[in-house]
């Protein structure tokens, strides 16, 4: 049995998942996931990667017997059929993928992702028994017009419709304001807060207080990653450019507080 001192049981759990993009390849992948398994089985974090799909039977094989989780970075929602470039849920479980990122800014404003699209991709991977990401967040020009928690608020409510209070517990909502993404320049801590807790907020009023973890993902890397990740509302972080490196990817998940 492996035993836990009293410091470690007071160290709060954070979520901490790579989002790959459109990078890597598999030479690359093969230096990566290996430190990644090791990583993922020295801390106490829960700490995944979603990949470019072609690369889950490496990343499944890489990953084999370690903590880390591993999942994709989209799918669609129908069970199989004529949709040219997509994949389904069926065909990611296949390799052992639990994670899929739903709804991410960049297929909302490059593929033109509705957010009734967005729900029906999220029923499809709860259905399936996988864990959705769910990504909301505003761009500059919503913010700048004081929409912010508008936009949050109908990401949130429409990404989720249909939803039951049992299937809150196997998911994650991700904030991440869109300026933040890829810019270099992270929301501030407050801000980041108040767009986490704003959630949890609208949470509570849709189905009663519950435990859903809520993270934020935006510009976060190995330097702001413990003052964003000190915030009391926030669980964890979805990290593009930062999780690209295994050196900085592992500073962000040493992060203890
Ligand atoms: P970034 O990406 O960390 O490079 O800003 C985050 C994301 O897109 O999830």
């Amino acid at each position: 049995m492996v035993r836990t001192t009293k410091k470690e049981q007071e160290m709060k759990q954070f979520h901490l998942f790579g989002n790959l993009k459109m990078n890597l390849n598999t030479q690359e992948l093969n230096s990566y996931l290996p430190k990644l398994a090791q990583v993922a089985n020295q801390t106490n974090h829960v700490v995944g990667v979603c990949v470019p799909f072609v690369y889950l039977p490496q990343t499944s094989q890489a990953l084999k017997g370690s903590k880390a989780l591993f999942g994709v970075q989209n799918i669609h929602p129908a069970n199989s059929g004529a949709f040219t470039g997509e994949i389904s849920t069926s065909m990611a479980s296949e390799f052992g993928a639990k994670l899929v990122i739903v709804g991410h800014s960049e297929r909302r404003a490059l593929f033109l992702e509705s957010n009734q699209f967005v729900n029906q991709k999220l029923l499809k991977v709860l259905e399936s028994g996988l864990t959705p990401i769910l990504c909301v967040g505003e761009t500059l020009n919503q913010r700048n017009e004081g929409k912010t928690f508008d936009v949050i608020r109908e990401q949130l409510t429409q990404g989720l419709d249909g939803v039951n209070k049992d299937q809150l517990n196997h998911l994650y909502i991700a904030y991440e304001p869109v300026w933040a993404i890829g810019t270099g320049v992270s929301a501030t801590s407050s801000d980041a807060e108040n767009g986490v807790k704003f959630i949890k907020d609208e949470l509570t009023k849709l189905y009663g207080k519950r435990q859903v973890k809520v993270l934020y993902g935006g510009s976060l890397n190995e330097k702001n990653a413990k003052e964003l990740l000190s915030q009391p509302s926030i669980d964890g972080g979805l990290i593009g450019g930062a999780s690209l490196k295994m050196e900085t990817f592992e500073q962000i998940i040493s992060t203890q507080i």
